[in-house]
């Protein structure tokens, strides 16, 4: 007989995702994910790092992001295809595993698309926590889809910002996410260009979508002292800030070799210096440092921020039972005898018959 325990994978659907999260509270879910994904950061020398492995075709990108602290090994398949809502479907989808690094055996399967939206806006919340000017309470959120609202979220629940400057070049998008955070406890303006958004605001969140090297922000608009949360510039040729912009920042990130490959940072020289999050973290390295600084967290999305999110969702799983048991392993009887299984199964099927 098959042994329940070694054949099943715990499941998440989205539909499971979506009650846990709720059931957590959207801001206390990214506030707690914000505290494993600052834990793992502070121990950043234990993982194992690569570059994601991508695949990019004209559409957009597949990619593979690995890692292992040498207890646990997780990765995400991720896809970024800008024109997808064109025809209903979402730009960015994800499901992720977690395994066991003694066995090699999953211990968790799940849907990652509602995850990244969480896990990239704590990640960037937490990195602003580093880099934003003290006592911030107002951001320009630049690109105002699916991502969008997750950002306010963390950053409200973090860091306590609660005025929001929304843009977006499809003005539907903006009253969308105006419309999703009515009654949060923001005040809301909906801007008619993405000058008008960064008026006033401490920190700027820029997070659209588009297969080329844009200018959502130039020069001219960024003043001294903002905060930059550059999150929608994640692939080879697809970036959001002009140029000038880099070069009068620090500029922080996550693991250089991939962020120098997909940051905004491929737009300067390959040494062009870079400050590491995770040792900002460890207090090895000073992030904000001068009220005139202008910090820019050159966000790409790394592996460890999804090694975290599996971690904490395995954590929030086993007290709540929402998920499904998916019969995943091949598990004989006898761990040598997987044709035996497979006969066994015909011999079955046969008697069914
Ligand atoms: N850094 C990370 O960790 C990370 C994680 C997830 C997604 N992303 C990236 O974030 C971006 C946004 O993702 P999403 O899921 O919200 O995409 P989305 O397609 O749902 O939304 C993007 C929005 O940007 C708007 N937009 C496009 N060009 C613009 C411009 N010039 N000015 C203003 N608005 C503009 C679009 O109208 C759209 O509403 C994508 O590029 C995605 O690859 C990064």
């Amino acid at each position: 007989m098959t042994n329940p325990a070694l054949n099943i994978v715990p499941f998440v659907s989205v539909d499971n995702m979506m009650t846990l999260v709720l059931r957590v509270g959207v801001e206390r879910f990214l506030v707690e994910l914000a505290g494993y994904i600052e834990e793992d950061f502070k121990r950043w020398p234990v993982f194992d790092k690569t570059p994601r492995v991508a695949s990019h075709s004209r559409e957009g990108v597949i990619e593979l992001m690995p890692t292992s602290d040498g207890q646990l090994y997780g990765f995400k398949y991720v896809n970024g295809h800008p024109s997808n809502t064109r025809d209903g479907r979402q730009t960015v989808t994800a499901f992720g595993v977690l395994a066991d690094v003694g066995n090699g055996y999953p211990m968790l399967l799940t849907e990652m698309t509602i995850l990244t939206a969480l896990r990239t806006a704590a990640t960037s919340a937490v990195a602003a926590k580093y880099l934003a000017p003290k006592n911030a309470d107002t951001m320009a959120i630049i690109g105002n889809g699916a991502q969008s609202e997750f950002q306010a979220l963390a950053f409200k629940a973090v860091l306590g910002v609660d005025k929001l400057r929304l843009f977006d070049i499809d003005a539907s998008a903006s009253r969308k996410a105006a419309s999703n955070l009515a009654g949060k406890g923001f005040d809301i303006t909906i801007c008619h260009s993405a000058q008008e958004a960064v008026e006033g605001a401490q920190i700027i969140t820029t997070v659209t979508a588009d297969k080329q090297y844009a200018t959502i922000l130039t020069d001219n608009m960024v003043g001294n002292g903002v905060h930059i949360n550059a999150v929608g510039g994640d692939c080879p040729g697809k970036t959001e800030l002009h140029r000038d912009i880099l070069l009068r920042s620090d500029i922080f990130v996550e693991y250089p070799p991939q962020t120098r490959i997909e940051g905004e940072i491929q737009q300067l020289d390959p040494d062009h210096p870079v400050i590491e999050l995770w040792q900002v973290m460890t207090g090895e390295t000073q992030g904000r440092r001068d009220p005139r600084q202008i910090t820019l967290f050159d966000s790409v999305g790394f592996a460890i921020e999804d090694f975290s999110a599996l971690r904490y969702v395995r954590d929030r799983l086993q007290s709540t039972g929402l998920y499904e048991k998916l019969d995943l392993l091949a598990d004989p009887d006898e761990p040598r005898d997987l044709f035996g299984m497979l006969l066994r199964h015909a011999a079955k099927q046969a008697e069914v018959a």
